[in-house]
């Protein structure tokens, strides 16, 4: 038994934001962006109106009618983001309740991987396919980033980066030996956990990082350590990343995860006929290419019209690829992520 992609679909806003229009904020240009991300523009949600589970729940509709099912005949949903509609419930109960899958054999898990989630994802839904557990698994990544984004001059390095957008796929059984998911590999190292994050609001207290910093009270004082009023006055709750630290490590961790799906597959880099990266950067991406020899046509890269959409970037890769053509049956298609945790994964499937 093995898990193919039965369905695929993906969704961004119509709200283009362009590198230009970001200046308006804080002080950066579009030719850094450029040079440094390949970055060109990005998309928002409409407030008020779109959030990330209504975002994933527009993908999902898409990779559902793609598969030829209904939205009733999903068994399990797995919904990765890092960008959350509420702190708890997580998304996947928001998407189950739009979508209208209200059977009562449905499941749904949160997954807080962060670009790394869908790959994530994709390792848990092939267990339990394979198990028999499941028979029709929408696997949604989806992502609000710019509700949660630092637009001053200070939070530039994170916010230029970032994009919001979804993509989903459905996962179904097949008895087909020559189709489907062939290896997903996972790791995880939390020694830098802090180095691409957003601390707060948390339940730390500033257990990791020292009391004063976020104007902690006295630890008898019940409760009140949720949010402190010193972080939202000295802006403590925007993501931070140490970008260089996060680029040294990514392009050694990428190369290393795809050759090691290979090794499990007895594959080599040859037969990869599209490799779809984690959308992190364009310049780690193109690293990535070069460290495989892999010539332009086979590496996806569209990171320059939607940014880093994080846990949504490989599904929308994915399903932007495949509806273009450039996915054909019998294709090995290798995805490949690293990001926040750290945490990385790769998966090589079989078209
Ligand atoms: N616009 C203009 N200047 C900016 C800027 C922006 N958006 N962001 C940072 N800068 C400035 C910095 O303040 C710094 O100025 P200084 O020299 O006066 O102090 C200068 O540019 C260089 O900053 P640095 O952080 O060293 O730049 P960098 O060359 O490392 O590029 C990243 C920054 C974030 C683009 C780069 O590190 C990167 O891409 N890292 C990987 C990030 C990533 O992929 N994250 C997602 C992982 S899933």
């Amino acid at each position: 038994m093995r898990t193919k992609i039965a369905g695929i679909g993906h969704y961004v806003p119509e709200k283009v934001v362009t590198n230009e229009d970001l200046t308006q904020y804080m002080d950066t240009s579009n030719e850094w962006i450029i040079e440094r991300t390949g970055i060109e523009e990005r998309r928002y949600a409409a407030k008020h109106k779109e959030t990330t589970s209504t975002l994933g729940a527009k993908a999902a509709r898409i990779a559902i009618k793609n598969a030829g099912i209904e939205p009733e005949d999903v068994d399990f949903i797995i919904f990765a983001t890092l960008s959350p509609d509420y702190y708890f419930p997580g998304c996947g109960v928001l998407l189950q309740r739009e979508l209208g899958i209200t059977h009562r054999e449905a499941a749904a898990l949160d997954i807080r991987n962060q670009c790394s989630g869908f790959i994530y994802g994709l390792s848990i839904a092939d267990q339990f396919i394979k198990s028999g557990m499941y028979k029709n698994i929408l696997l949604v990544g989806a992502e609000m980033h710019s509700m949660g984004l630092d637009f001053s001059t200070e939070g530039r390095n994170v916010t230029v980066i970032f994009g919001d957008g979804a993509g989903a796929v459905i996962l179904q059984p097949t008895e087909d030996d020559n189709q489907g998911i062939l290896t997903t590999c996972l790791h995880s190292d939390g020694t830098h956990a802090e180095e691409l994050a957003m601390i707060n609001p948390g339940s730390h207290s500033g257990y990791h990082l020292g009391t004063e910093k976020y104007g902690y009270p006295d630890p008898s004082t019940p409760g009140g350590t949720f949010v402190t009023q010193k972080m939202i006055d000295d802006n403590l709750m925007a993501p931070n990343m140490s970008g260089q630290l996060v680029f040294k490590t990514a392009v050694v961790k990428f190369p290393a995860v795809i050759k090691e799906a290979l090794e499990n597959t007895g594959l080599e880099t040859t037969d990869i006929d599209l490799l779809v990266p984690h959308q992190a950067n364009l310049r780690i991406s193109q690293f990535v290419q070069r460290a495989l020899k892999l010539p332009d046509e086979k590496v996806v890269n569209n990171i320059q019209k939607y940014g880093n959409t994080t846990a949504a970037s490989i599904p929308i890769a994915l399903s932007e690829a495949w509806h273009d053509g450039r996915i054909q049956t019998g294709d090995l298609v290798c995805l490949a992520a690293f990001g926040s945790g750290f945490t990385w994964g790769s998966a090589l499937v079989r078209w």
